[in-house]
């Protein structure tokens, strides 16, 4: 008879997707993703965002001035497109050797995402210099039409932003961030080497029951919005397939509690804290913990163009409870963070 296992090893994971915010929010919470990750590509959403090459160098120093000291965790950096982004900026960004990536923001799509792009049509000679040189597109993949239902919005994005964009640049590398449906694995299955998907622990976990069935449960709302139940059991198929174009990327995202539990709550999902072990989770339902390893440690590292991390990370089977609250701050002040499933145990644990 087999033993279910108690203790996996893997090479230290990376964070594909990541939101640190800035100033005392970051200060709060950089350490947690710190403590998980080797390295992380951070979201330039910022306000005001990070559309340049010396902001981006600028926030990259913030973030290592706000690391604990003997820390080794490596920002990469991001700009935020918007429909002014010059071709000399994307140039600009790629030869600073701290600018790994170019964020599209579809106006309107997410939080923070008014300064976003209002028509690709606008920055296609940015994107034909970001074929040239390799430097990857990540896209939040919804399309914002008013009269598109939000939980269509992945899907018409494919079709009516993405694909097309793809045939414009057929040579673009492209990261379709936090797919949240099986149209969106499908797509990514279906494309060539240049284009990976992200997918975060909260759409591998649960589907949109969990946010609304028994009450409005503001701390499983992000955006792309939760699914159904099928979209998730496409999810973990494309995760756990060993395919190396679908890697790890929590979106990781803190807002205070009051900004969430409030008539307008904002979207976003603190994972930061539990990250690898909500994988863990997410893979051993799956009956896929040793594909765990390829999707959370190696396959980005691979897209990117980067080394695969030598240094080991082991995990054990461990019960321990997620905190209800943690210390946070926002531009208001101090203020309580609610962290991803506060209050319940989890069953694997990242050993120090
Ligand atoms: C993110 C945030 O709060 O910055 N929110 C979210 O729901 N994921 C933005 C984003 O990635 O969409
Ligand atoms: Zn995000």
């Amino acid at each position: 008879m087999q033993h279910p296992l108690q203790q996996i090893s893997l090479a230290r994971p990376d964070d594909w997707h990541l939101h640190l915010r800035d100033g005392a929010a970051m200060a709060a919470v950089v350490a947690y993703s710190a403590r998980q990750f080797h390295r992380a590509i951070i979201m330039p959403n910022l306000r005001p965002p990070v559309t340049t090459t010396e902001l981006a160098l600028a926030y990259h120093q913030r973030i290592l001035d706000a690391l604990p000291a003997d820390s080794d965790f490596q920002p990469l950096m991001t700009l935020y497109l918007t429909d002014t982004t010059s071709a000399d900026e994307v140039r600009r960004a790629q030869k600073s050797g701290y600018v790994h990536a170019v964020k599209l923001y579809p106006a309107g799509a997410t939080t923070h995402s008014d300064a976003g792009v209002t028509d690709l049509a606008k920055v296609d000679d940015t994107l034909t210099v970001m074929a040239e040189i390799g430097l990857p597109l990540l896209v939040h993949g919804e399309m914002t039409r008013a009269d598109i239902d939000v939980f269509d919005r992945e899907k018409a994005f494919i079709d009516n932003q993405l694909a097309p964009l793809l045939t414009r640049h057929p040579q673009l590398k492209v990261v379709f961030e936090h797919i949240t449906t099986a149209d969106a694995a499908q797509f990514v299955h279906d494309s060539g080497a240049n284009v990976a998907a992200t997918i975060t622990p909260q759409h591998l976990l649960y589907n949109r029951n969990a946010m609304l069935v028994g009450g409005m449960h503001p701390h499983f709302y992000c955006l792309p919005v939760l699914k159904r139940e099928n979209h998730r059991q496409a999810l973990i198929k494309a995760a756990t397939s060993g395919n190396p174009r679908f890697f790890l990327g929590t979106d990781s995202a803190p807002h205070s509690r009051s900004a969430k539990e409030s008539a307008c709550g904002c979207a976003g999902i603190f994972s930061a804290h539990a990250a690898i072990e909500l994988y863990a989770s997410a893979f051993e339902q799956a009956g896929a913990l040793d594909r765990l390893e390829g999707f959370a440690s190696h396959f980005g590292a691979d897209f990117y163009g980067l080394p695969r991390n030598k240094e080991r990370v082991t995990l054990v089977k461990q019960n321990w409870q997620v905190p209800d609250t943690l210390p946070f701050a926002d531009t208001a002040g101090e203020a309580p963070l609610v962290p991803f499933l506060a209050g319940e145990t989890l069953h694997w644990k990242l050993q120090p």
